[in-house]
Formats: structure tokens, C-alpha cells, sequence
């Protein structure tokens, strides 16, 4: 992120999310590899900061044979290890640096991700060609458009696949992103569905956004999409984790929860 931005809340549309979001993380890859790399591991599938794995999640059911999406996929971590479990793990996400950070560690594992550049809003796959989609901390909170990535999320799927996605618990909005007691107090309203939007002074170009829902609009979207709620996992901060990441702390972790974990099924 460029060194002094100004923050505000207010409308941004689908194409300035985009334009924003890509060179961003074009900017941020190096960084976030180099920081998050080794927690998330090569081939590693966590859901968030809490550190919860599939393995302990369960949240995609059987990979064995399946034909697999990642959506806002960066390196490639999940879908890496979505192949070693037999599962055909293929990616998608809009910064082509956090692509080539998947092609490198692709090289260096010998278990590549083919991946390709573009928008969940804009899947480039035929109708009903995945038995399983997912995102961990991918595009779902980063797109303005939300009904055009779940609606084409549907239309890749099969009928009774599964979708499943976290993201930053939706009551997080209510506290500054902070993760000491600063962010332990309410100073928004989990209401404001403005977006978070950070903007150059210099240029005045946004360079970063970030877009909130609430549960209830979550849930309202996947019903009227297709989808059919199977769990909502919200993950416990566990005992002797004490990596800060973002917002996200033992302080907060251990009072309030930081993910939330969607798990979903596409009607038959
Ligand atoms: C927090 S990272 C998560 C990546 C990966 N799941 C991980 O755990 O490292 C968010 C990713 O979403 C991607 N992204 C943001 N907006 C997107 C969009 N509209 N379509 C596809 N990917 C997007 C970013 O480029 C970034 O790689």
C-alpha cells in the first residue's frame, strides 16, 4: 500500500473495485508472500488467521476426482494442496504478480495450479464445469458487483455442488481494524454497507477497496442464488497461537470472532 493514503467510506462501482484491487495486489504480492508465505504454507489450505485447516474443517467434503475452482487464488497454496488430495485444483485471481508468486512455487513443489488471470465476476469457464468452488480471503470481499460473482459461482458449478468462502466476519465492521484493545471498541455501525475505500492524495486514484455485508445480506443473496446453507463456521482462536495478522490478534480473536466460513450446497 502506497505510504500515506487518505481513508473514507463512500460508493465505489465494480469497475473502480477492479482497477483498484488488481494493481494493489500487484503492489502488496511481494510483501504478503514474504510475510503470510510460510504460515500459509506451500501447499497448505488455511481458511484465515485463526490458522483453521480443511483438514480440520471438512468445509469441501470429498476432493478425490473432483474438478476444483479457487476464486481469488494468490499463489496457489490451497489448490496445491486440493491436488495432492486427488482433487483437480485450478485458479483464478486478478493480480498477475500473486500469479507468478504461484507459478515460482509452483516450479519449486513440482505440484502446479494452472491459474488464470481475470474477475469473479467475470468467470472465463463454461456452465456447470466444477464440482466445487472456494475462497479463502479471495475476491468475495473485494467486488463491488457481489450478486454477478455468486451468480456466476452458480453458474460454474454443477447442480448440487459446493461453494464454499470466508471472509472477514461480517460484525468486524462495527470495530476499528486494530488489533489491541483499540479495535475491542464498537465506533461503527455493522449497518453501514458503505465501502472502505483508500484513495493516493496525490493522484487522487483508489488504490484499495474493500466492501461490506452483513450476515443477513450474505444469507439473502445465497438463498436467492440457489444456494442452500449447509454450516457457518466461525473458528475460535486457538490455544498458543499468538500470530498477529492484520486486525486479526489473541486480543480480538479470543472475544470476538475475526472469519467467517460459509459453507454451501447449489440446489440439485
Ligand atoms: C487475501 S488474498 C487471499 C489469497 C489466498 N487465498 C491466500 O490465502 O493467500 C486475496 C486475493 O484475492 C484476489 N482478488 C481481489 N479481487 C479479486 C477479484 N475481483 N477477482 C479475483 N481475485 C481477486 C487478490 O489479487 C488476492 O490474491
Amino acid at each position: 500500500m502506497p505510504q500515506s493514503v487518505s481513508v473514507d467510506r463512500r460508493e465505489v462501482s465494480e469497475e473502480e473495485s477492479r482497477r483498484a484491487n488488481g494493481p494493489e495486489w500487484d503492489r502488496y504480492a511481494d510483501e504478503y508472500q514474504a510475510t503470510h508465505g510460510e504460515f500459509l504454507g506451500d501447499i497448505g489450505f488455511v481458511w484465515g488467521p485463526e490458522g483453521l485447516t480443511e483438514q480440520e474443517a471438512g468445509a469441501l467434503g470429498e476432493l478425490r476426482g473432483r474438478r476444483v475452482l479457487e476464486v481469488g487464488s494468490g499463489a496457489g497454496q490451497c489448490s496445491r494442496w486440493v491436488r495432492q488430495q486427488g482433487g483437480t485444483g485450478i485458479g483464478i485471481d486478478l493480480s498477475m504478480r500473486q500469479l507468478q508468486h504461484a507459478r515460482r512455487i509452483d516450479l519449486e513443489t513440482g505440484t502446479p495450479v494452472p491459474s488464470v488471470l481475470g474477475t469473479a465476476t467475470q468467470l472465463p469457464f463454461r456452465d456447470a464445469s466444477f464440482d466445487v468452488v472456494f475462497s479463502s480471503f479471495g475476491a468475495l470481499q473485494f467486488v463491488a458487483d457481489l450478486d454477478a460473482a455468486v451468480e456466476e459461482t452458480a453458474r460454474v458449478l454443477r447442480p448440487g455442488g459446493r461453494f464454499a468462502f470466508s471472509i472477514t466476519h461480517p460484525t468486524r465492521w462495527s470495530f476499528p481494524d486494530d488489533p489491541g484493545p483499540e479495535g475491542l471498541t464498537a465506533s461503527q455501525s455493522y449497518w453501514d454497507r458503505t465501502p472502505y475505500v483508500e484513495t493516493d492524495p496525490q493522484t487522487g486514484i483508489v488504490t484499495y477497496v474493500e466492501h461490506h455485508r452483513t450476515l443477513g445480506d450474505w444469507v439473502r443473496l445465497l438463498a436467492a442464488t440457489g444456494f442452500r446453507l449447509v454450516d457457518l463456521l466461525e473458528p475460535e482462536w486457538p490455544e498458543g497461537h499468538e500470530r498477529v495478522w492484520g486486525g486479526w490478534s489473541r486480543t480480538r480473536g479470543s472475544l470476538t470472532p475475526g472469519t467467517a466460513l460459509f459453507v454451501t450446497d447449489l440446489a440439485p
